[in-house]
C-alpha cells in the first residue's frame, strides 16, 4: 500500500512451497482484499520448480489457486518464470531480462522489489539456495538456473543480489521442524553456506521473520515477553 502510494505500484516476489499458502488464502479474503489495490500490484516468483505451470509441485500453481484467482489482479502484471523450459538456463536468463526491464533500479543498477515473501527449509535453505550450491556464490546474474541434489530437482531462483537489493523482506517461518534453522538463521553463527536464509541481508531495507511458535521454540527464552 505504501509503495502503490508512493510510486503507482508494488513489485511483489512470492514464495513457494506450503507455508506461504495459509497468507495467500487469508489476504483473498476480508479485511485484506478490499485494503489491497490489487491493480496494481506487479507479481513474480523467487523460485520455481522445473515443472509445467498445471504442475502440483509447481509455485505459481499454488499462488493462483491460493490467491491470484480469487482476486482482480491484472493478468498482466503476473509474471511467471518459465520453469518448464527445456532449456532452463535460457529461461533463467529471460526472467533476468525480465526483472531488469519491468523493475525500478537501485544506485548500482540492480532491480528493486517492494516486497519479497520467503520461505526457509528445515535445512536453512530459502528461494532455491540450497546449502552448498553455487548459487550461493552468485554476485552478477539476478536469476540462475540449479541443480538441487538433495532432492535431485532442477530449479530457478532468484540470487542474493536482487533478493538483498529489496525494500522489504519477510520470512514466513511455521512448524516445529523449522525450529533449529530459525534458531540458527537468526541467532546462529554467520555460516551462510550452510545456512543460506542468512544471506539475506539487506542494507536498504529491513529483514522481517514471522514465526509461529513452533517454529520459534527455541528463540522463546530470548523474547522480551513470553508469548501468550
Ligand atoms: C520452494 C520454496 C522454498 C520453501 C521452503 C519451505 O520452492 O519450495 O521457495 O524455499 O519456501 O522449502 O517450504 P515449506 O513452506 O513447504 O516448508
Amino acid at each position: 500500500s505504501k509503495a502503490v502510494k508512493e510510486r503507482g505500484q508494488a513489485a511483489v516476489a512470492l514464495a513457494g512451497g506450503d507455508t506461504p499458502r495459509g497468507l495467500y488464502i487469508l489476504l483473498s479474503r476480508e479485511p485484506y482484499v478490499s485494503a489491497v489495490s490489487w491493480k496494481r500490484i506487479l507479481f513474480f516468483w523467487g523460485d520455481e520448480r522445473a515443472v509445467p505451470p498445471d504442475n502440483a509441485q509447481s509455485n505459481y500453481r499454488m499462488a493462483v489457486d491460493a490467491l491470484l484467482s480469487r482476486v482482480p489482479v491484472q493478468p498482466e502484471n503476473v509474471f511467471r518464470i518459465r520453469a518448464e523450459a527445456e532449456n532452463l538456463e535460457a529461461a533463467a536468463s529471460e526472467y533476468e531480462e525480465l526483472l531488469r526491464r519491468t523493475l525500478p533500479h537501485s544506485a548500482n543498477g540492480v532491480p528493486v522489489f517492494d516486497i519479497v515473501l520467503l520461505g526457509m527449509g528445515a535445512d536453512g535453505h530459502t528461494a532455491s539456495l540450497f546449502p552448498g550450491s553455487p548459487a550461493l556464490q552468485e554476485r552478477e546474474r539476478f536469476a540462475v538456473a540449479v541443480y538441487v541434489p538433495q532432492i535431485n530437482q532442477r530449479r530457478i531462483t532468484l540470487t542474493y543480489p536482487v533478493l538483498n537489493s529489496a525494500r522489504r523482506l519477510v520470512f514466513l517461518v511455521s512448524g516445529e521442524s523449522k525450529a533449529d534453522a530459525l534458531a540458527k538463521a537468526t541467532a546462529g553463527p554467520y555460516n551462510p553456506e550452510n545456512i543460506p536464509a542468512q544471506g539475506i541481508q539487506t542494507s536498504s531495507g529491513d529483514v522481517l521473520w514471522l514465526a509461529d511458535a513452533d517454529a520459534g521454540k527455541l528463540l522463546l527464552d530470548r523474547l522480551p515477553e513470553k508469548p501468550a
